[in-house]
């Protein structure tokens, strides 16, 4: 049995990675199965919410009840959050978006010229997350931390630097890819670890975690 602990709520999801052009035939983007995001939005329509998922390109089909908005880059995904931000109680950001893309797309495939790989220049992605919660009126905002070591620290400035009142930490190497995850929850009352479980099963008691605190 699951508690509708989010019944009557609207749920926006990002989840998977973001892929930013370089030319035509090459793109830059992050390691990312979107398998832990999407077990979000099943979570969050298991427990009663009505779900928005916008997804960077994954391998994985939607949850059934869930609304699934496609997108490639990191500024589609942005366009398509603040589209649904206005109808959204809370948002959880778990999508690995590309922290930088090329400066001018190429309009043809790049060439091996003379053996001298080509100068790249990058410009920054906006902060998706960071957007949405400094809006006037944000959703609840929960954000995600993958981190390769200093978790806890990593995590705190994160939170902090983002306004997010729940990050979620795991330890990259822990759970790429795989169908299990070990996450800590930082909120202003401090660390709260959860036990080892598959992503689903994290899912839901992250799920029942944001339910008791984005309030009835
Ligand atoms: O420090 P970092 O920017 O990687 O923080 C990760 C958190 O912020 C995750 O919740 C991720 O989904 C979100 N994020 C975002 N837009 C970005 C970068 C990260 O929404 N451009």
């Amino acid at each position: 049995f699951q508690p509708k602990v989010l019944a009557g709520k609207r749920v926006l999801v990002t989840a998977g990675p973001t892929s930013e052009p370089i030319d035509p035939v090459r793109v830059l983007t992050n390691v990312s199965s979107g398998k832990m995001g999407y077990a979000i939005a099943r979570a969050a329509r298991e427990a009663g919410a009505e779900v928005t998922l916008v997804s960077g390109p994954t391998a994985l089909a939607a949850p059934r009840g869930v609304r699934r908005v496609d997108v490639t880059t990191a500024r589609d995904m942005l366009d398509a959050v603040m589209a649904g931000v206005p109808d959204a109680d809370i948002f959880v950001a778990v999508a690995a978006v590309a922290d930088w893309r090329v400066k001018e797309v190429s309009a043809s495939k790049l060439k091996k010229t003379d053996g001298r790989p080509p100068a790249l220049e990058f410009v920054q992605n906006p902060d998706i997350l960071g957007t949405v919660a400094a809006l006037p009126r944000p959703p609840y905002c929960v954000g995600f931390a993958a981190e390769t070591e200093d978790l806890a620290r990593h995590a705190a400035e994160k939170r902090a630097r983002k306004r997010v009142p729940l990050l979620v930490g795991n330890l990259a190497q822990d759970v790429l890819g795989r169908d299990d995850t070990t996450l800590v929850l930082y909120d202003d009352a401090g660390e709260h670890p959860l036990a080892r479980l598959s992503k689903l099963a994290a899912a839901r008691q992250l799920v029942a975690e944001i339910g008791r605190r984005a309030g009835s």
